[in-house]
């Protein structure tokens, strides 16, 4: 069973501009996004910066209410807020800035404590013997003792933090956790060090991760399988290898064959003419038609649809 699934998921915010905010525009973020994870299994999402990659693991979260489309956890569909609990019995999500989200006035046991207290409320209560059992295999599984759990977030470093985010995710029992851009903060040492607890948490425990980075290199290397994100579509899909090894969209060929690490929230300029759409508009044809090299003029009129081609899926008139 997948652990969660998405069809035509769609996502669009009501933004307001001007000096007294009169004008309202609409941004979308996903156009109509259908995948889908299976346990124990590590889903790669790249794609340029503004393409959708964060709002798609928040709506996945249920951090953002989605505007159309379906969203299928653990076999329940959601509908709504009243379903979050259940998606957070399930899913669970690490963020580039692990200080952001914690406490800086709770010790790193209170923070960890904290999501524990929540299921308590949803009447599934651990005696405190449970509870503190359970904060301290966690702090053991991120590699941190016992005496740092009663220690302030302002205390650690950057590696270390990321590790007490990893732990809060941890401590619900998640199947999936959701990883936005986890090690870009990081130096290049300790992104190594939190990479290698991820792989041991999944080799352990059978976790499965969204990894989502700009670093295409890092996602090659965790991830058995790629999803390829522009304007707030899937392009192409499919297993790792092969959609590195033969890439089919164009897009992803120019990203593949950039061959280096791209910077945060990257664009790919100067290997793509062409200027990129803006969310605030409607594309009706393929929304790469802008800066595609093997552009026709069939494909401003329609959409392409994700279709499968052996292995991989691609959504482009030409495969
Ligand atoms: N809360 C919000 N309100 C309005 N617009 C938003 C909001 N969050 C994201 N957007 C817009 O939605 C689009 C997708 O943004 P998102 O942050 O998901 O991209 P991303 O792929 O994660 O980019 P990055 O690589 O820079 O993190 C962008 O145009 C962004 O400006
Ligand atoms: S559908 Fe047309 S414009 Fe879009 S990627 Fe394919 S060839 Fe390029
Ligand atoms: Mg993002």
């Amino acid at each position: 069973m997948n652990i969660w699934e998405t069809e035509n998921l769609t996502k669009h915010f009501t933004v307001r501009r001007g000096l007294l905010k009169q004008h309202r525009q609409i941004v979308r973020a996903l156009e109509g996004v259908s995948l889908q994870q299976k346990a124990g299994e590590t889903l790669g999402l790249v794609g340029e910066s503004g393409c959708g990659k964060s709002t798609f693991g928040r709506t996945l979260m249920g951090l953002y209410p989605k505007t159309s489309g379906r969203l299928i956890v653990a076999g329940q569909e959601i509908q709504g807020k009243a379903d979050q609990q259940h998606v957070l019995n399930h899913i669970q999500m690490v963020f580039q800035d692990p200080y952001a989200s914690l406490n800086p006035r709770m010790t790193v046991r209170q923070s960890l404590l904290e999501p524990l207290t929540v299921r308590m409320a949803m009447g599934r209560a651990l005696s405190e013997g449970d509870k503190r059992a359970k904060v301290e295999a966690v702090l053991e599984q991120v590699g941190l003792t016992k005496a740092q759990g009663e220690r302030y977030p302002h205390e650690f470093s950057g590696g270390q933090r990321q590790r007490i985010g990893i732990g809060r995710a941890l401590i619900s029992e998640p199947q999936c956790i959701i990883c936005d851009e986890p090690i870009s903060a990081l130096d290049v040492s300790i992104q190594v060090q939190i990479v290698s607890l991820l792989e041991r948490l999944q080799a352990e425990q059978g976790i499965s991760y969204v990894f989502i980075s700009h670093d295409l290199n890092m996602v090659r290397y965790v991830s058995q399988r790629i999803a390829v994100m522009y304007l707030g579509s899937i392009v192409e899909e499919g297993p790792t290898k092969a959609v590195y090894e033969t890439p089919l969209h164009p897009y992803t060929q120019a990203l593949i064959s950039l061959n280096a690490p791209l910077a945060p929230h990257m664009t790919i300029g100067p290997v793509l003419t062409g200027e990129v759409p803006s969310p605030l508009m409607t594309v009706s044809g393929c929304p790469f038609a802008s800066r595609c090299p093997e552009k026709m003029p069939e494909c401003e009129e329609d959409k392409p649809p994700l279709v499968v081609r052996g292995q991989q899926k691609v959504a482009c008139w030409r495969r």
